[in-house]
């Protein structure tokens, strides 16, 4: 990036960070109306209670702001890229999300897609993307050589369901009948689950609240009273049972 690059970046963000809800609801919207398979990879009940997807807008801005210190970022780079290979996040999926950031952060600011601002963001967005990218592939890699391991979704067979104080205990192991790897109780995999009658699956995570050192994992399901239709908690608690298969992702440390 050319310093005057850098300039327009870092002078535009707090604009955008006042206008973050409009800017996010700006970029989800177009890009799920464009790419309506991402709705099988982002979490549709976190979309609904605006959580978590404020957050991948607001970590760009934070890039912008540290361009030139981006070690400052490096502990949200971690979080943010095991997040992304839990979720089998692929590199081809950055050209999208930056297409539809970029002409969110046109609108947003009110200047045309074909501006020397624009430019300047989209190089900034494409050093943050290669960083991410470069880090993920590191920690896929890592994954698929364990014993056992693997990198994106196996599918697993629910072998148990365990009544539980708190909720029920999904006991599942891989459907290949191959080996595992052990985990340790925080770290977390993700469970993809079918939505009835949406035609799409939907991702959540789930830490275990013990060492998991045996062929199968288990994992506590909590119902939650005030959820969607896209809630995977609930979903797995009403429609799945003993032999139903989920796609799980290899277990990270969170
Ligand atoms: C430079 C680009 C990106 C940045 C800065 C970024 C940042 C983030 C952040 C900060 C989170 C929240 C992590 C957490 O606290 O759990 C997140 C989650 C996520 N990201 Fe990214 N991300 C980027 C690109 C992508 C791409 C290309 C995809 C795939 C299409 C993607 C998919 C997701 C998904 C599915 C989640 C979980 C959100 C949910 O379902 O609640 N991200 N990202």
């Amino acid at each position: 990036m050319t310093p005057q690059q850098i300039e327009l970046v870092k002078s535009t963000v707090p604009v955008l960070r006042e206008h973050g809800v409009a800017l996010t609801s700006y970029f989800y919207k177009r890009m799920l109306d464009n790419h309506p398979e991402l709705k099988n990879v982002f979490n549709l009940d976190h979309q609904a209670t605006g959580r978590q997807p404020r957050a991948l807008a607001a970590a760009v801005l934070a890039y912008a702001e540290n361009i030139e210190q981006p070690e400052k970022l490096a502990k949200a780079v971690e979080h943010i890229t095991t997040k992304h290979v839990s979720l089998d996040i692929q590199p081809e999926q950055y050209s999208i999300v930056g297409e539809n950031l970029l002409h969110s952060i046109s609108e947003v600011l009110n200047v045309p897609f074909e501006s020397e601002l624009i430019e300047a963001w989209k190089q900034a967005y494409l050093q943050l993307a290669g960083i991410l990218i470069g880090v993920e592939k590191q920690k896929y890699d890592q994954l698929a050589a364990q014993n056992g391991g693997w990198a994106g979704w196996r599918n697993f067979k629910i072998v148990s369901i365990e009544e539980q104080a708190e909720g029920k205990l999904f006991n599942i192991s891989a459907a290949d009948q191959q080996a595992i790897p052990t985990a340790n109780a925080g770290e977390y995999i993700s469970v993809k689950v079918h939505v009835p009658a949406k035609g799409i699956e939907q991702p959540q995570q789930f830490s275990f609240s013990s060492n998991q050192d045996k062929a199968q994992y288990g994992f506590l399901v909590k119902s939650q009273p005030e959820h969607s239709e896209y809630d995977v908690a609930n979903i797995l608690l009403s429609n799945y049972q003993v032999g139903d298969e989920v796609a799980v992702s290899a277990p990270l440390k969170g």
